[in-house]
């Protein structure tokens, strides 16, 4: 496929405000719902959407950092409502597009239009970038009272992008639903087009059978069962801005859409690892460094010195139990007859990584990280990030399992649980049988 593509100027203001129209039903929904399963093969997160004309249920990657949502439409993508978005148009602006396919030369389809405004999906699991075409169509989702499903509401003219590639995405997956500090990710679009709080919650499972975690959109209650508003106790620390993007591909002076925040420093069993601290703040001008949440790499990633040091003085906290050979991708491994366990886990010396001062901390205990790699081996599941990585440490889905964070993008704070294991639940504790009347 040739695509001519040409630099456009934007020099009109256009209103910031030019939102995915609501659908015609008078309802509207306080917050959404969506449930997420974990891909036992790939680790990926993957969500289901109801999208096009007819509907058609779309399996997405959950990409907590990415910038919108994008599916590949070379798959067969048909439906009646699915509209170009137009170079120019206030919808490419919205979407930061530089760029614009003037001529694309086959017959006409999703992904293939005349004078269509272009941008870069971004595949974040192997970290390819592409070109592809920003469209809009239907989506249709389920609204919540924060304890069950309700009745289904719809989003007329969602915007995403068309093209990307789906090399290394689970299996069955068409695309991956961005989650970033962007004006059309999924969660800012949903909060525009409902006028609700700008702000969501992840609850992603441990379990890659047929449990269900769960996405909100919207405030609270958020709700697991036996009837636990997990909203109530969360503890808040920044989220913060990476003036430099952390995409594959990006034009100067974009902004990161991944969500950072503060680790100051590393304690195990309560005892200060030692660590080069400017690796854990964000370089202003290169935006190397700091500390970043994903959803698309399995196991939290450290950049070397500070994998090598956080694991020695795990090994050394953990020293009455036998280690035995390391089993890739970890370091470090210990037989796990001699392990204890708790309820949140195997007991094992916890972690805490404490952020904006010493009395507030996110504390990693057993169940979010040690892996059980054979019947008696367990692994601290943390990998070596290597000795320059754009990011020094990118928490993982592993860590986040079982813990519920709120992003709160109009005050750019982050509400964490801590495992909710503690609390008796689970994030497959949502009651996804609906209660609509
Ligand atoms: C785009 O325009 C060119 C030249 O006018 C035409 O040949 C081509 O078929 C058009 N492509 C589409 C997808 O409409
Ligand atoms: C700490 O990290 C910074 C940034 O990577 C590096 O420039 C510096 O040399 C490191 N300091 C030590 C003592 O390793
Ligand atoms: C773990 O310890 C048990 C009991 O001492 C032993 O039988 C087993 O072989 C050990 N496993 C490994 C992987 O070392
Ligand atoms: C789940 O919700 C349905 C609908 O409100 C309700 O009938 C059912 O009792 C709930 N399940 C549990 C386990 O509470």
């Amino acid at each position: 496929m040739a695509l001519t593509r040409n630099f456009l100027l934007f020099c009109s203001l256009l209103p910031f405000f030019i939102l995915p129209s609501l659908s015609k039903t008078s309802f509207r929904p306080k917050a959404l719902v969506l449930p997420v399963s974990k891909d036992a093969s790939s680790l990926q997160y993957v969500a289901l959407i109801n999208q096009r004309t007819p509907l058609v249920p779309v399996k997405l990657t959950l990409d907590l950092g990415g910038q919108f949502q994008w599916v590949d439409c070379d798959e067969g993508y048909v439906s009646s409502s699915y509209k170009p978005v137009r170079c120019g148009s206030a919808q490419c602006e919205l979407a930061r597009s530089k760029s614009c396919i003037t001529e694309c030369y086959a017959s006409p389809r999703p992904g293939c239009n005349n004078n269509t405004c272009a941008v870069l999906p971004e595949n974040t699991v192997t970290r390819t970038g592409t070109s592809g075409e920003v469209g809009q169509d239907v989506v249709s989702i389920q609204s919540t009272d924060g304890s069950n499903p309700g009745r289904a509401v719809s989003v007329s003219k969602l915007i995403f992008a068309c093209g990307g590639s789906l090399e290394g995405l689970a299996s069955g997956v068409k695309g991956m639903a961005g989650f970033g500090r962007t004006k059309i990710s999924l969660p800012s679009q949903f909060s525009a087009a409902f006028s609700f709080d700008r702000k969501f919650a992840i609850c992603l499972t441990s379990s890659s059978s047929n449990a269900k975690g769960v996405v909100f959109f919207g405030d609270g209650p958020y709700v697991l069962l036996p009837g636990i508003d997990v909203s109530r106790s969360l503890i808040y620390t920044p989220l913060i801005l990476n003036r430099v993007s952390t995409a594959s591909v990006y034009y100067t002076g974009e902004p990161s859409s991944d969500y950072f925040i503060g680790v100051k420093s590393i304690k195990i069993n309560g005892k200060a690892v030692p660590l080069n601290r400017s690796l854990l703040s964000i370089d202003r001008i290169e935006g190397t460094g700091g500390t970043k949440i994903s959803t698309v790499i399995p196991y939290t990633a450290m950049e070397t010195s500070i994998y090598r040091a956080v694991t020695a003085t795990f090994v050394k906290a953990l020293a009455k139990v036998p280690r035995v050979a390391s089993v890739a991708p970890f370091g470090a491994c210990f037989n796990s007859t001699n392990i204890g366990s708790t309820r949140v886990g195997p007991a094992v010396p916890q972690i805490d990584l404490v952020l904006q001062n010493s009395a507030v901390f996110w504390t990693i205990f057993g169940a979010n990280s040690m892996v059980q790699v054979k019947s008696d081996v367990l692994c601290l599941g943390f990998v070596d990030g290597g000795l320059n990585p754009r990011t020094s440490i990118v928490i993982g889905g592993y860590q986040l399992e079982d813990n519920l964070l709120q992003f709160d993008l109009a005050t750019s704070r982050l509400g964490f649980s801590s495992s909710l294991l503690f609390s008796r639940t689970t994030c497959a504790n949502f009651n996804f049988t609906s209660n609509k009347a």
